[in-house]
């Protein structure tokens, strides 16, 4: 992502959903379960917009780390996020390895995972298992398994113009196939926006 699209990401993401993004991703972080005093390891921080509804549910006593690998990104983020002295952003691929072992409760990925190709997205999900605790849980907020032939058109229109080839494919993906093949073994998902988004939770 260029610094012009990390710059307008907030605002698209807002114009596209009609103003509803911070209610959907409040509604997304309600889903996930997440107790005071919580360690949280989001994948792909962003503009660390998500990250604030994550740090009123964790209290002063969790912490989140965020990690990007745009500058412009964690800039935003990092000043998004200063009045929470429990959330640091680090500058990190999350598809190499990471040296994070079981010291998180959840590991979070919104709208980031579609983007890799699959073997990346296995790296991705083998750092999520490594860095989770035992018994945690890898909460992924994507696009939803769903035939793009079925949508309204002008909204496959939209999606095909705006979206890259990796994110058409992903709504074929075994998400699932692909979990159980790094170890995860329960799931479970939430469904929002007519069943184009899923929240899908994989425990550890
Ligand atoms: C579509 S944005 C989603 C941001 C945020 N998770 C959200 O839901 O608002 C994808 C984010 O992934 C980051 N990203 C892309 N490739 C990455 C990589 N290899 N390692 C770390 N972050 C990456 C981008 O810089 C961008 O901030």
């Amino acid at each position: 992502m260029g610094p012009t699209e990390a710059r307008y990401y907030d605002l698209f993401m807002d114009v596209i959903l009609l103003g509803y993004y911070p209610r959907l991703i409040k509604k997304v972080v309600d889903k996930m379960d997440i107790q005071p005093g919580q360690s949280i390891l989001d994948l792909g921080s962003g503009t660390g917009r998500n990250d604030i509804f994550i740090a009123q549910k964790i209290g002063p006593e969790g912490k989140i780390l965020g990690l990007d690998i745009s500058k412009e990104m964690l800039n935003s983020s990092r000043k998004r996020c200063q009045s929470y002295p429990n959330v640091e952003f680090r500058e990190q691929r999350i598809e190499m390895p990471l040296t994070y072992q079981e010291e998180f409760d959840r590991v979070f990925i919104s709208f980031a995972l579609h983007g890799f190709e699959d073997a990346k997205k296995v790296g991705i999900i083998s750092n999520a298992y490594h860095a989770l605790k035992p018994g945690g849980v890898f909460c992924i907020f994507d696009y939803n398994e769903f035939d793009l032939e079925r949508l309204w058109f002008p909204l496959r229109r939209a999606f095909i113009r705006g979206e890259c080839q990796l994110a058409l494919e992903f709504l074929k993906l075994n998400l699932k196939e692909m979990l159980s093949s790094q170890g995860f073994a329960s799931f479970e998902e939430e469904i929002f926006l007519r069943g184009h988004l899923r929240l899908f939770k994989a425990s550890k």
